[in-house]
């Protein structure tokens, strides 16, 4: 048995969601609107990167309480998403984040034939983004944006090490590790913090120059990359058993705890001005799982120190930024998309993190990337 709060947390979680998964059947949810009420990328942009999100946190839910209702949103949601394969020129490296959750969520709970083949055309999609000359994968489509990569691309490439792991074919493996190792050598600075953007020749892999992103300006540390930095390095450890991946993870681990131990409550980048106060809770979600599966991988006198970080983070979180209420659709607020914009929203990920993470504290181990 979790502690009460644990519990408590979870009940809330079962009885917004459980509403919410036949009210919203036939849609893909990223953010909502002035009263609370779910957006529906599927009519509006069916090649969004956050289109993995809704289905994988249904499956979630399906893991933990085998209601059925979860499970035919989830597989509702994945036919949705067909349609992005349809449009193909929209698509991007966060194919890792539509599929693996989606596609790759049902073939690994159910073993559905037809969600195997969606996955891998997915990872088939990643490993074609990768420049073999730059060994690393491409981000983005625009002309200007042949270079770039990003730290977000180290939690899509889990589904490149699965795609290797389920036809035994290394080459995705390779690409992946490809990737990883550049972008420890590019994007990790020395005192843990991360790029969001590295900009790379593209006919020789140097560095042209790093770029701002979502951050607050160039040089500056965006929360939510340092976060997917920390977990991405994390699920790289777990796929390769590598230990410059877990030591890269620690490094970036080490840096966002200490940026966030005034309150826990993450700010949207943390070289910024003091004012405003500009929080991004998705952030602190994202790193609280990922913490917990690395306290799970460290030595023993480690494990607490990562363990207790992720139970303030999302116990802080919780407190102060989730809503509860039967009138709104989403859970989490004070997420930003960016510095810059779209600031203290709701944001669908915010919400399957929480999820994730409440349920590895709850030993379900639905293990997603
Ligand atoms: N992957 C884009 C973001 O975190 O906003």
């Amino acid at each position: 048995m979790a502690d009460m709060w644990i519990e408590d947390i979870w009940d809330k979680i079962n009885e917004k969601l459980s509403r919410t998964a036949i009210e919203k059947r036939g849609t893909l949810p990223y953010t909502t609107d002035n009263k609370g009420r779910y957006d529906d990328k599927f009519r509006s942009d069916v090649c969004w990167w956050t289109n993995g999100f809704w289905p994988g946190m249904m499956w979630l839910m399906y893991a933990s309480t085998k209601n059925e209702e979860y499970r035919f949103t989830a597989e509702n949601a994945e036919k949705l998403l067909d349609r992005a394969f349809e449009q193909y020129e929209g698509l991007h490296h966060d194919v890792g984040f539509m599929w693996h959750l989606s596609a790759g969520a049902d073939y690994r709970i159910t073993g559905s034939r037809d969600s195997y083949v969606r996955n891998m055309y997915a990872a088939n999609i990643l490993a074609g983004r990768y420049n073999i000359k730059g060994g690393y994968i491409r981000a983005w489509n625009g002309k200007e944006q042949k270079g770039y990569a990003i730290i977000d691309c180290m939690m899509n490439i889990p589904l490149l090490y699965w795609a290797s792991e389920a036809t035994g074919d290394d080459r995705y493996r390779y690409i992946a590790t490809s990737h990883a190792d550049k972008t420890i050598k590019n994007h990790i600075r020395e005192d843990g913090s991360v790029h969001h953007i590295v900009n790379y020749d593209p006919t020789t892999g140097d560095i042209v120059e790093t770029k701002q992103g979502q951050g607050y300006a160039v040089g500056s540390s965006w929360s939510r990359g340092q976060s997917w930095g920390l977990y991405g390095f994390v699920l790289s450890y777990l796929h390769t058993n590598e230990t410059r991946y877990l030591n890269a993870a620690k490094r970036i681990a080490n840096y966002f705890i200490a940026a966030c131990c005034d309150d826990y409550l993450p700010k949207s980048d943390f070289r910024s001005p003091t004012a405003p106060v500009l929080y991004d809770a998705s952030a602190g979600l994202i790193a609280a799982s990922g913490l917990i599966e690395l306290s799970r991988v460290v030595s023993e006198n480690e494990k607490a120190m990562y363990y207790e970080a992720a139970l303030r983070f999302i116990k802080t979180i919780s407190d102060n930024f989730a809503d509860w209420s039967d009138e709104t659709d989403a859970i989490i607020t004070h997420c930003s998309e960016s510095y810059n914009s779209q600031r203290h929203c709701t944001l669908i990920y915010a919400d399957y993190f929480l999820v994730e993470a409440i349920n590895k504290l709850k030993n379900i181990n639905t293990f997603m990337w």
